[in-house]
């Protein structure tokens, strides 16, 4: 079967996301097992050329991989016809402007989130993807990850009933930078670079919202920054000037209440880094990561509030696991998958610039209810 090349524009390979995740565990991962194969049995195999403002990282990263070309010069890369993709993981501040270049070139456009700092400039791109023709993709990882996956299989099952409400939680303690280095670059704490976890996760939480639960109608959330000072790379101290926790409540669609935590200042006694609770009239299930548990109705246990007896109940076993049923692949190289294959004409990739303003659109919901103390209702946006 014949196969066709893709060459992929790589932009912020440097970075932890760029890396790692698209580059290292997707990319290359692509490459390397011969290409995506269509529904017709041929194959894309992709090309990729890295893109870096550090001309020494850049191609010592090229090297390590084998990764033949690689520049510094975006705007070189873009005049390559042969390239009909772009991706971005840059630092949020200065993809809006690399993008708009990118879709002015005629290139298909692939992003980390958020797509832009502001949902004009959100919407602006999603405006310009659309006048050019050029296919467009956001980042939506979090869909891929296995304990959601099998989540939405209990959705789609029906096993829920009527959901109710969903609880969830993400974070960790991200070390301030004194006395351990921090494990998160520095400038996810500082507002003035584009940080803010509220900014950074409500993205996130607008799309996994909207896929499994429904279209958020209003917001209401409480973005702070309880550690005012951090240490930087160079072990320089700085002024944390954006939140690192945002506390949101979001109603959704049919009246489902889902109430997120979102911190970089807890410590984690959770079996996982992120796990939702869905309660539903018919059972409830936690999902996190990788698992998925879930109790239904007939099995859910009686417990009676009496503050004069230890517990005896062990709630955790009383959960039983959902099965993995198939392996689950890197989220991100699966979602990469199906944008390649959306690009060359084979299946569908949702997950575009309007989906990616939406969740731009929620974090500044969320920082305009935090500022104003008031709950935000949500239009529906369209371009
Ligand atoms: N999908 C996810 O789960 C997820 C997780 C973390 C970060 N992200 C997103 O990925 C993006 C990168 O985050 P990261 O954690 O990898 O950050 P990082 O700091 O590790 O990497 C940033 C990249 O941008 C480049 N860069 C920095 N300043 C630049 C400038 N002024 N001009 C051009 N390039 C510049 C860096 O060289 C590097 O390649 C962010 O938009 C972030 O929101 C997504």
């Amino acid at each position: 079967m014949a196969t066709t090349t893709l060459g992929i524009i790589m932009n912020g390979i440097t970075g932890r996301m760029g890396y790692r995740q698209h580059l290292v565990r997707s990319i290359l991962a692509i490459r390397q097992q011969g290409g995506v194969v269509l529904s017709d049995g041929s194959r894309v195999q992709v090309d990729p050329i890295l893109v870096g403002r550090n001309a020494e990282k850049v191609a010592e990263i090229a090297q390590r991989h084998g990764v033949a070309r690689w520049t510094t010069d975006l705007g070189e890369a873009l005049a390559n016809a042969e390239d009909t993709i772009y991706f971005d993981a840059q630092l949020t501040s200065v993809r809006e402007e690399s993008i708009l270049a990118a879709i002015a070139a005629g290139k298909h456009v692939y992003t980390e989130k958020p797509i832009s700092e502001g949902v004009g400039g959100a919407l602006r791109l999603a405006r310009a993807a659309t006048e050019a023709g050029v296919k467009n993709g956001v980042v939506h990882d979090k869909l891929y990850l296995p304990g959601l996956l099998k989540l939405k299989r209990l959705i789609d099952s029906g096993y829920f009933g009527r959901i109710l409400s969903v609880r969830g939680e993400f974070g960790y303690w991200v070390f301030e930078g004194d006395w351990q280095p921090a494990q998160r670059p520095s400038w996810n704490y500082r507002a003035e670079d584009g940080g803010g976890i509220m900014t950074d996760m409500f993205c996130h939480w607008n799309y996994v919202i909207e896929n499994l639960f429904g279209r958020i109608e209003a917001v209401t959330a409480k973005a702070v920054t309880h550690i005012p000072e951090r240490w930087d790379e160079q072990g320089r101290r700085y002024d944390a000037t954006a939140d690192d926790a945002a506390y949101g409540i979001f109603e959704v669609e049919g009246g489902v209440i889902v109430q997120l935590i979102s911190s970089w200042a807890v410590r984690v006694h959770r079996d996982e880094l992120v796990e939702f609770q869905v309660d539903g009239t018919e059972g409830s299930a936690v999902a996190g990561l990788f698992n998925c548990v879930a109790q239904h109705r007939s099995t859910t246990p009686k417990p009676v509030w009496n503050p004069d007896l230890p517990e005896t109940q062990r709630y955790r076993d009383q959960w039983q696991a959902v099965p993995d049923n198939g392996t689950f692949d890197n989220g991100f190289k699966a979602q990469w998958e199906e944008f390649l294959r959306y690009v060359v004409g084979d299946g569908e990739h949702t997950y575009d610039f309007l989906a990616g303003a939406r969740g731009v659109r929620l974090a500044e919901a969320g920082l305009a209810s935090s500022a104003k103390g008031q709950r935000i209702a949500l239009e529906e946006i369209a371009l």
